[in-house]
């Protein structure tokens, strides 16, 4: 064991549980070593909802350590071991055009209710939380979905492009009742009769790693295994998700691979570290394969290093704090879904 290894151990049976690691699914083996909790992120933000720690260090993306604060007591203190990991489809939803956006769908009627996803930054969600909608993840995206759709509301979905135009899909709504609002162009490219004619609006952000999943590479994996079976994760295109067996979130993904008869071949559009991980713990049960290499750089952000750092020393430029005056309203969007 490594000395930092030894460190960060012996810090964490001194604090016992007062202290509580959360380390999302696409963190390093490294930093997973260490944790309390490895979980997608609806079941970190629930974990760190039902946390009584003083202390909880988030390894993962901001936008999840900032749910963290926003659902726990203002006593209790979220840490990141590294503040600089962001995630930048959260970054393409930003408050201000979301506004404009908002103030354009009100001009044009008022049956929209806004659904945001998780990967969005906390004054995007107190947006949603102040407007009566809710967040979702990608394990209970559908769901959300249904339960705005029942109120007889239309969604106003952000940020990723993708998982609103799956979920919906998912639905049975047919592609011509979805629309993409463009945050670069003026009125998000759209007419009046545009919105008219949709149930639900999707912004056009997108996961700069999910993205990367192609046709071309469905037909390689299928080629290259014809008997194998291909699981991806909703945030890829709509023709890659339709073309692959099954899709899921991380949680998701983790249960189909369980579930698999053995000796069975999977190809996984995830990902990388998920995937590198499923293959070496399944390694005597199947056989699991990448569909492409696609890293998330910011979630590799986060190494022993900087764990170490955070948790001998705790910083204050790596706390997350989230303002009071986001605080309430972020909370009620994510209060919502977890009530669902
Ligand atoms: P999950 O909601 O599946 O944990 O995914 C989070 C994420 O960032 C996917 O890219
Ligand atoms: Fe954001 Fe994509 Fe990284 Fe997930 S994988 S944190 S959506 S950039």
């Amino acid at each position: 064991m490594s000395e930092c290894c030894t460190e960060i151990e012996a810090i964490r049976r001194q604090s016992g549980s007062q202290l509580l690691i959360l380390g999302h699914q696409y963190q390093g083996p490294d930093v997973l070593a260490h944790v309390d909790v490895i979980g997608d992120s609806l079941e970190l933000a629930r974990k760190a909802a039902a946390s009584s720690a003083e202390r909880i260090v988030f390894c993962g993306v901001h936008f999840m350590a900032e749910s963290a604060d926003i659902l726990t007591r203002p006593d209790q203190h979220v840490y990141m071991p590294e503040t600089g990991a962001g995630c930048p489809m959260a970054d393409m939803a930003d408050a201000s055009a979301v506004d404009r956006a908002w103030s354009f769908l009100r001009r044009n009627g008022d049956g929209w209710l806004p659904v945001v996803y998780v990967n969005s930054t906390a004054t995007v969600k107190a947006f949603c939380g102040k407007n009566g909608g809710s967040a979702c993840t990608s394990s209970n995206a559908p769901r959300v979905f249904q339960w705005a759709l029942k109120q007889d509301r239309k969604i106003f979905f952000l940020p990723d492009i993708h998982l609103g135009i799956n979920s919906a899909h998912d639905l049975g709504i047919p592609d011509e009742e979805t629309a993409i609002y463009d945050y670069r162009r003026p009125d998000g490219g759209l007419s009046a009769a545009d919105l008219h004619r949709s149930r639900i609006l999707v912004w056009g952000g997108f996961c700069p790693i999910h993205v990367n999943f192609t046709v071309a590479d469905v037909q390689a994996a299928r080629s290259n295994w014809p008997d194998a079976k291909i699981i991806v994760h909703p945030e890829a295109p709509k023709e890659v998700v339709r073309m692959a067996d099954a899709h899921g979130s991380t949680s998701q993904i983790i249960t189909y691979v369980r579930n698999a008869a053995p000796g069975s071949t999977i190809v996984i559009g995830t990902e990388s570290q998920l995937v590198k991980r499923l293959a070496s713990e399944f390694k005597d049960r199947l056989s699991i394969r990448m569909l492409k290499g696609s890293f998330c750089p910011n979630m590799a952000k986060t190494n022993e290093t900087n764990l170490l750092r955070v948790l001998r020393d705790w910083p204050d430029r790596n706390r997350v704090r989230v303002a009071q005056y986001l605080a309430a309203d972020a909370r009620l969007c994510l209060e919502r879904m977890l009530s669902l």
